[in-house]
């Protein structure tokens, strides 16, 4: 009876929030300076083998002369340089000079439609008929065949210099795209394409969107010539941000959802706000051969297309070949986070939102069956694995998650999984403290080759570090953690505290040459 009463009072209490809202919002607020110095402020040691420059990006500006921005998604990107030289590590930040960038800080006001709700002032009616697209460059960067290159998938990259993160312009990637076309903001480097007899090669697409879908695969040579590019239709409306590779294949999960572009073309909403989720019609799992076909083997290296349970995947861990089956692990939600055409972001009720959570799925290309399991239901985030493991059988999964094990929240914890084993670990900065993507870089330098990753593991497959930025609510400013891989729960090697804080971003790479 008294444990019947207990239980009934403790139902009653809501559980400790590791988070606070206000906090966890400060972190949204615009960094407009730019700032280029040594970081002095070190708690613990800069491991003295970490070498090389962290690249992050995402939205910098949340705000344009004060007139707020409708969703992060939206906001201008802005480059971080962390370079690790000998101990000591150099900050620099600079936004890209895209176009409307330019414009609207002339201008001091709003001038482009954003894709996830931003409008011009003035109403629909300022709003409708406008469908310039400002290619905002504020979801990954990347160094590859000597360029820096800022992504943003609905366009074109731009290119920057690695060394001052100026702009040098948009970049075509040698002729590759037309002006204004798409390029995705989620690359692979497969470290030994068995296609160019084990040589690291580039993989990346591009999605036009229809009431059929083209999906074209490209792949580069570390120069950055182009090597292959194929293209293949799906059936119906896909809005794909990632995919994964393996080998022999490029696995595209399109999403059920749908397009409904009355409220776009009408000024009401952005077209990001325009898409909605099926829950009764089932997830496509898109296989394309990456083989470029002579004309006897076309048949056989058609996309083929499998399906799974409805549910709603940004971001892949990794996948790989196992006999007969592609494995995919992947960070699915139950359905799409919506846009809301009249909340605002900074006002999230997470609670009320379902968690990203880390499935595994099993795709059988002969019997054509499609298996899933839940490997990991605590709520997470941007999955990272041992670059050398890119397309290969992994260990190990890094990634952002909430502190608590159940329910949704902002990500305050880096945790690694072990899918092998089934054990976990957990670092968490709650409660002041907002974590971003974490990245794993190999201990040993012969991890890399010619500054690219190797596809020989060097040591164990989590002898390395992960790099994150962590955003201090407490002190108002962002710190740069390094946690030891292979033990996490040693807590951060090095806290490297930043001037000043950066929004919350969202991807970034390291290379080992050091730009500082
Ligand atoms: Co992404």
């Amino acid at each position: 009876m008294q444990s019947f009463q207990l239980n009934e009072r403790a139902s009653t209490v809501p559980p400790t929030l590791s988070y606070n809202r206000e906090g966890w919002q400060k972190g949204y607020r615009s960094l407009k300076q730019e700032f280029d110095y040594w970081i002095d402020d070190v708690e613990g040691k800069i491991p003295p083998e970490l070498h090389g420059t962290l690249f992050r990006n995402g939205p910098g500006m949340l705000d344009v002369n004060g007139q707020t921005i409708h969703h992060p998604f939206d906001g201008d990107g802005m480059i971080c340089a962390i370079a690790f030289d000998n101990g000591r590590a150099h900050f620099r930040n600079r936004f890209v000079r895209t176009e409307g960038y330019v414009a609207e800080q002339a201008a001091g006001r709003i001038l482009y439609r954003g894709v996830f709700g931003t409008q011009k002032p003035g109403g629909w009616l300022a709003n409708a008929f406008d469908f310039r697209l400002k290619n905002i460059a504020n979801t990954n960067i990347l160094y590859w065949g000597g360029k820096l290159l800022a992504l943003w998938e609905a366009a074109e990259p731009h290119r920057l210099d690695p060394a001052t993160l100026e702009t040098l312009g948009l970049d075509h990637l040698n002729g590759v795209l037309q002006p204004g076309a798409a390029f995705a903001a989620h690359p692979w480097i497969d470290p030994a394409c068995n296609q160019d007899d084990g040589a690291p090669c580039l993989v990346n697409f591009s999605i036009k969107p229809g009431l059929s879908s083209t999906i074209t695969l490209f792949e580069f040579h570390p120069d950055g010539k182009l090597l292959r590019k194929h293209s293949h239709a799906t059936p119906g409306f896909a809005f794909i941000h990632d995919f994964a590779i393996t080998p022999n294949y490029a696995i595209f999960f399109q999403n059920p959802v749908s397009f409904n572009p009355l409220p776009f073309l009408l000024g009401k909403r952005g077209a990001g706000e325009c898409i909605t989720f099926n829950p009764e019609k089932p997830t496509r799992i898109v296989v394309i051969p990456r083989h470029t076909a002579s004309a006897a083997q076309r048949d056989a290296l058609k996309a083929r297309i499998f399906e799974t349970h409805a549910g709603f995947v940004f971001h892949h861990a990794n996948a790989f070949e196992q006999g007969d089956e592609i494995v995919i692990d992947s960070v699915c939600y139950g359905s799409l986070p919506a846009v809301e055409a009249d909340a605002d972001f900074r006002q999230t009720d997470f609670a009320a939102l379902t968690p990203g959570q880390l499935w595994r799925f099993h795709v059988n290309l002969t019997t054509q069956a499609v298996q899933r399991e839940l490997v990991e239901s605590r709520c997470c985030e941007f999955p990272y694995v041992h670059p050398a493991k890119a397309g290969r059988s992994h260990h190990y999964v890094f990634m952002g998650a909430a502190h608590a094990p159940e329910g949704n929240a902002p990500l305050q914890a880096i945790a690694k999984i072990d899918v092998e084993t089934d054990k976990r670990q957990l670092w968490s900065a709650a409660p002041h403290g907002y974590v971003s993507e974490p990245i794993f870089v190999p201990r040993a330098s012969a991890a890399f080759k010619d500054g690219l990753p190797s596809a020989d593991l060097v040591g164990a497959e989590d002898d390395g570090w992960l790099l994150t930025l962590v955003y201090d609510s407490a002190h108002e400013r962002s710190d740069v953690v390094i946690l030891d891989a292979r033990d996490l729960h040693r807590g951060p090697i090095a806290r490297l505290h930043l001037k000043h804080h950066v929004p919350y971003g969202l991807h970034g790479s390291f290379t080992p040459q050091v730009f500082e």
